[in-house]
């Protein structure tokens, strides 16, 4: 094996753009529709893969919504995480923060609480089992009026403990991130953390718009911005985090091949960039994955990926003293690690 390689996979990670729902791999689709008696428009797992080919954010989404439907009870919410929980501790990730999309359960008539609750309990053990530290990022769908936006918000505030950060996600196109400035004002008030999905095909003001009108720590994918100097430079000065997603970018033709992603150019531009799987199931890989595929494709050196490894921890939502503590413990792997 590669030397590159086997540093990448045994590398200590934080993953921090991440959609739970985005991990339901075909086979406990297909098992969960049989639990729960849900008819799905897909026979068999090899139907569930063949709707996989996306040529737009929009066309990935009717699919995602469609496979959400089999999640129903919080065990099903539970067993989803855990099953996420368990391949990401076999990848060495130390720290997860997760989006998840209450409007697509609630819309169902599955409650809120039956999915929050099933997440949290696989939290809590994916803690004890693994000591794997964790947050939660409830996301607005914001193809759906600011009204929703706003009950939404109101279940989280009920479950404040719970629930870390606010983000925005689904279609973008249409829907800027000023059409919800005022849910995001409420969340701040109510103590969330903001954080948006701008940029990914939408054009470089959705991205000021998401740092000016909703004030976001961190932004979700952000491609787009490298477009205009002039917010480059603002970012780069600010360290705004940004997750970016190779293999989602690649799939959603975002970004159709790997070896033009500016990934690499971000870097040497000084943008506080990570590696992150977005809907890994969907997206055909999870975060070593991404990685791997990215440093193939831009031919990444080994000081880019302790770079980018580094970034995800520093742009964490961990407290100021968990955070020196990963990265002490990261520098110390790096140091340890026999490049031979
Ligand atoms: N973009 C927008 N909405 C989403 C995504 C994404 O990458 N994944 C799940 N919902
Ligand atoms: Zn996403």
């Amino acid at each position: 094996m590669n030397v590159l390689t086997r540093f990448i996979e045994a590398m200590p990670k934080a993953e921090l753009h991440l959609h739970i729902e985005g991990t339901l791999e075909p086979e406990m689709m297909i098992a969960l529709a049989e639990r729960n008696g849900i008819q799905l428009p897909y026979a068999d797992v090899e139907a569930v893969r063949r709707a996989f080919a996306f040529g737009s954010l929009q066309d990935f989404l009717d699919v995602y919504y469609a496979g959400m439907s089999v999640l129903v009870t919080s065990r099903d919410f539970f067993d989803l995480a855990f099953a996420y929980l368990t391949r990401m501790h076999a990848q060495n990730v130390q720290h997860v923060e997760i989006f998840f999309d209450p409007q697509g359960h609630t819309a169902r008539g599955v409650s809120f609480d039956t999915v929050l609750s099933g997440l949290v309990d696989a939290l809590e053990r994916g803690k004890r089992d693994y000591g794997m530290t964790s947050k939660l990022i409830m996301c607005i769908l914001r193809h759906l009026p600011e009204e929703d936006a706003f009950a939404t918000l109101k279940a989280a505030c009920r479950c404040r403990d719970h629930i870390f950060a606010i983000g925005l996600d689904s279609s973008e196109m249409g829907h800027p991130p000023s059409k919800f400035s005022r849910v995001y004002r409420e969340a701040r008030e109510q103590g969330f953390v903001a954080v948006a999905h701008a940029g990914e095909e939408g054009p470089p003001s959705y991205v000021c718009e998401a740092l000016d009108d909703l004030q976001v720590k961190r932004i979700d994918h952000g491609n787009r911005a490298f477009e205009d100097a002039d917010l480059v430079q603002r970012m780069v000065r600010d360290q705004v985090p940004m997750t970016i997603c190779p293999l989602s970018n690649k799939r959603l033709q975002v970004c159709p091949d790997l070896t033009h992603h500016p990934l690499k150019r971000m870097l040497r531009a000084g943008l506080l960039v990570t590696v992150n799987s977005d809907d890994p199931s969907y997206f055909g890989g999870y975060i070593t994955d991404n990685f791997l595929e990215i440093a193939g494709a831009l031919e990444l050196d080994r000081n880019d990926i302790i770079q980018l490894g580094r970034n995800a921890f520093v742009s964490s939502f961990l407290n100021d003293q968990e955070k020196q503590t990963s990265l002490d413990a990261f520098d110390q792997f790096v140091e340890r690690f026999s490049w031979k």
